[in-house]
């Protein structure tokens, strides 16, 4: 059954999309922390993963190699589990939940960066999620050079896709990119090559002029 006919919630759907070293997880504890200061229920998770089922794929989908079609079914298997078990309870409780990427991230990496066709992930995404769209997107967006610099001072071990090829990643960025041009109402683009805090400001931002939700008193 799809989700089309899923009741209206009263939560807050929030989703952080980018390449890998783009920033995202250097916000997340900041956004979800303003946002409980702000009287919110936050539930933090992520793709794929936020599940026990969604976390034994993720080992999988981030440690070995597969058929680029079995690991864009297995990502929307771990996203039904997710929706099911945590993001839709969540958003039916009224909470707000921010996922450490969702839809967006197939796009642009089985998608932009393995060559899946748009299509067939339309497809999945209609009968994985119906019409259930996040109400903002926050995609970090920077040089891939800057990313390439920054994941190689910061982490110890790469996972699968954390060491594909430039070319992949530029054909991810531009499938993200391209999300945001088709979707300018929901997808935010933050330019994360800028500090921390020049950074942080524009999440702020962007949750203020979308949401509108004040979290400047947190920077
Ligand atoms: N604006 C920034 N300026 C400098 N370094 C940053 C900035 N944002 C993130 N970093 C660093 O870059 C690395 C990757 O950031 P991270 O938030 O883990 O990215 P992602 O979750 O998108 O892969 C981390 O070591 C982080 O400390
Ligand atoms: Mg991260």
């Amino acid at each position: 059954m799809a989700y089309s006919a899923h009741p209206s919630y009263s939560g807050l759907f929030l989703t952080v999309e980018g390449v890998d070293g783009a920033g995202k997880s250097s916000h997340l504890d900041w956004l979800a922390d303003a946002l409980r200061a702000q009287g919110k229920t936050v539930v933090l998770t992520r793709e794929p993963g936020g599940t026990s089922v969604g976390e034994r794929l993720r080992e999988m989908l981030l440690h070995e190699a597969m058929d680029l079609e079995t690991e864009t079914l297995l990502m929307f298997a771990a996203r039904r589990e997710h929706l099911a078990q945590v993001i839709l309870p969540a958003l039916m409780r009224g909470d707000v939940v921010i996922s450490d990427r969702f839809t967006d991230a197939t796009y642009a990496y089985q998608g932009g960066g393995r060559g899946v066709s748009r299509n067939k992930i339309l497809q999945l995404e209609q009968w994985v999620q119906g019409d259930l769209q996040p109400n903002l997107t926050l995609l970090f967006d920077l040089p891939l050079a800057i990313a390439a610099q920054r994941l190689a001072q910061g982490r110890a071990q790469l996972d699968k896709f954390e060491q594909e090829s430039q070319v992949f990643f530029e054909n991810t960025r531009a499938a993200y990119l391209e999300r945001a041009a088709d979707a300018p109402n929901r997808i935010c683009i933050i330019d994360s090559a800028q500090s921390l805090e020049a950074t942080r400001a524009q999440v702020a931002h962007a949750v203020l002029s979308q949401l509108n939700l004040n979290l400047t008193a947190y920077l």
